[in-house]
């Protein structure tokens, strides 16, 4: 299932790997859910507002009290759906990404606890070869669907000098997970509003050896608010980064969740991409 060549194009996705400091926190396994949103400091939300926005699932790894989700993901093509390389990490699934046999994606679907839109098997999946989990850099992988979803699922993505990239610009992340930074994993799909952040600012907030990771502008993007509050947290990695309509980038990891000091941290979109 798992191959090396680019799902989107033939570019070899972007190198440059470098050791720093400890490894990101460990995506947790979801517990039962006892809050009823996705993601700090924000608000439930419709997938009927953002069809793209889709749950990575299995229940024989996760449980089906939430119907085994246990990251998000984002339809960028009818069979393709994007999410973070280290969601199909061997330590977090338990078992290699290509034996996990009852992996879905589910789309179209608010709460988890629900019926109602599609369950769809993966076919197969690629994981960028220029990702390092040391690191977390090109922290990105792509799920070929077995079946195409309708029209009307698919985000654009944004290029490289997109204008959605600015600092300053207004973002929505979304996802299922933690609502608190304490495990309180979410039924029902949630999303906060946040800015994008200056690379400098996310350079200085996680600098070389300290904390989780060194940012890298070349292949992340950071995003949060002045005050924190608002932040993606375990559980809704591999979920859409949205502005001006278009994808911009993937929950891929951060310090805690919320923290005023450390905003999150997601894998820049346009890595995606061919180069222009
Ligand atoms: N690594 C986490 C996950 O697997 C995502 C963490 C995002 N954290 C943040 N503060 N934005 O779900």
């Amino acid at each position: 299932m798992r191959g090396t060549r680019h799902p989107i194009s033939s570019r070899r996705a972007a190198v440059g790997v470098v050791a720093a400091a400890a490894a990101v926190a460990t995506l947790v396994a979801p517990a039962p859910a006892a809050a009823d949103g996705g993601v700090v400091g924000g608000h439930t939300a419709q997938v009927a507002d953002a069809p793209w926005v889709v749950a990575l699932s299995s229940r024989d790894r996760f449980g089906r009290t939430r119907a085994g989700q246990f990251c998000g993901g984002v339809v960028i093509a009818p069979a393709k759906v994007a999410t973070a390389a280290h969601c199909l990490r061997e330590d977090v699934l338990g078992v290699a990404p290509d034996r996990l046999e009852d992996l879905k994606v589910i789309a179209g679907r608010s709460s988890l606890l629900g019926p109602g839109g599609y369950e769809v098997p993966v076919s197969a999946i690629w994981i960028n070869p220029a990702y390092d989990p040391d690191s977390n850099s090109g922290d990105v992988a792509v799920l070929t669907l077995a079946q195409r979803l309708p029209d009307g699922y698919t985000i654009p993505v944004a290029r490289a000098g997109d204008a959605a990239y600015t600092p300053g610009t207004a973002a929505t992340v979304y996802g299922w997970g933690d609502t608190t930074g304490q495990g309180t994993y979410a039924s029902r799909l949630h999303a906060a509003e946040v800015s994008v952040l200056p690379d400098e600012s996310c350079a200085r907030a996680y600098p070389a050896g300290k904390g989780p990771a060194r940012y890298r502008a070349d292949t992340m993007l950071c995003a949060g608010t002045d005050q924190g509050g608002r932040d993606a947290c375990q559980g809704d990695s591999g979920g859409p980064l949205v502005a001006h309509g278009r994808l911009i980038g993937l929950v891929s990891w951060g310090s805690g969740c919320g923290r005023a000091d450390s905003p999150g941290v997601y894998t820049r979109a346009s890595t995606l991409l061919p180069p222009s």
